[in-house]
């Protein structure tokens, strides 16, 4: 069997620290929010890496330093052979600028009311000053619209005549303008009513068979990770609780953490709200085991010592004192 560590991958980041330095009041000191603290994972080339967790567990952190919006303060980002630490050279930073690209949750914040959809979608080309020619422009236009489903016509609407979906749509072919290679989805369909969330990830997975696309998506809901991912990480108060293959979490989830967001995504769960208890303040996280304030499974040594990280497999890792494994 092939480890994570041994695929050709598309994003390898390693050791990923970001704290914040967060005022109290006017006259105290700062303090340190650790937003996200020793994330390593692999992305594989044209897989789906999606990464799971509640409201402030550091998944929009991640992304922005992926996308070079944000720099980590300790720990290093690989696309290929081109790495971004402390410092990256311009040609690379350019390549980023270029070959990874994103679509927000929010349609409507992210398209500007007054311009036309195809100004938007030949934006990006517009930024980077590639020289095309008037009808080059215009058959490339033609290419995305029809890429992500949209009428030709659409191309003199304006954000405001369409629907959630259509404009999620706009996103996407803008997102795809310079061919990238890497998309980060964050959140894509969170502001989707149900039936159009569907059509907007089966729209996503067919783009990505047919460009060779990497995707880091992005959602605090487990069943839109589980349908599109082909690896899951699980976060939990910045720190990943549990990584592996789709199966290794879905099928056989070792954190206590997974286990109850995979209960509250039930269809029949009875309470969405699963897990007991509030998520701590990232500015003061629990001593020991980050999630031991609302685990089921917590003993006293959760309380006092963070837990070790284990390997399951080649792809499963779990930390946690005590990993449920006895359906392996
Ligand atoms: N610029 C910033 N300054 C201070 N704190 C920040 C900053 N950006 C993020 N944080 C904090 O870092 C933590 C992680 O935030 P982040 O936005 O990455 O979470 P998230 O998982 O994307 O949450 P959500 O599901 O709500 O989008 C939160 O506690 C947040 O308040
Ligand atoms: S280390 Fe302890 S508290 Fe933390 S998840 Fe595992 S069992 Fe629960
Ligand atoms: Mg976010």
């Amino acid at each position: 069997m092939s480890t994570l560590e041994s695929q050709a991958s598309a994003i390898r980041v390693s050791d990923i620290g970001r704290t914040f330095p967060v005022r109290g009041g006017l006259f105290s000191r700062p303090k340190m929010l650790r937003a996200v603290e020793n994330a390593s994972f692999v992305l594989p080339r044209g897989g789906t890496f999606g990464l799971v967790g509640e409201s402030g567990s550091g998944k929009s952190t991640l992304a922005r330093i992926i996308l070079g919006a944000d720099e980590p303060t300790r720990g290093e980002v690989r696309f290929g052979e081109r790495v971004f630490g402390k410092r990256a050279r311009e040609s690379d930073t350019r390549w980023r600028q270029r070959a990874v690209q994103a679509v927000l949750q929010d349609p409507f914040g992210s398209l500007d009311p007054q311009m036309r959809i195809g100004e938007i979608v030949l934006e990006p080309l517009r930024i980077q000053r590639r020289g095309f020619a008037r009808d080059a422009l215009e058959k490339r236009l033609l290419e995305l619209l029809a890429q992500v489903g949209l009428p030709a016509e659409f191309r003199r609407r304006r954000p405001g005549e369409l629907s959630g979906g259509q404009r999620q749509r706009v996103a996407i072919a803008r997102a795809l303008a310079l061919e990238p290679e890497i998309l980060v989805l964050d959140e894509p369909v969170s502001a989707l009513d149900v039936s159009i969330q569907a059509q907007v990830l089966n729209l996503l997975k067919d783009l990505q068979d047919a460009l060779g696309l990497s995707y880091l998506l992005i959602s605090h809901d487990l069943a839109v990770v589980a349908f599109m991912s082909s690896h899951i990480g699980v976060l939990y108060l910045g720190r990943f609780m549990e990584q592996g293959t789709r199966d290794d979490i879905v099928e056989r989830a070792a954190h206590p953490y997974t286990h109850a967001l995979i209960a509250a995504s039930e269809p029949d769960a009875l309470d969405v709200q699963a897990i007991g208890g509030e998520i701590p303040s990232p500015l003061a996280p629990p001593a020991g085991c980050v999630f031991h304030t609302r685990c089921p499974a917590a003993r006293e040594v959760c309380r006092k010592e963070a837990p070790p990280e284990h390997r399951l497999s080649a792809t499963h890792r779990v930390t946690c004192h005590f990993p449920i494994t006895s359906k392996a």
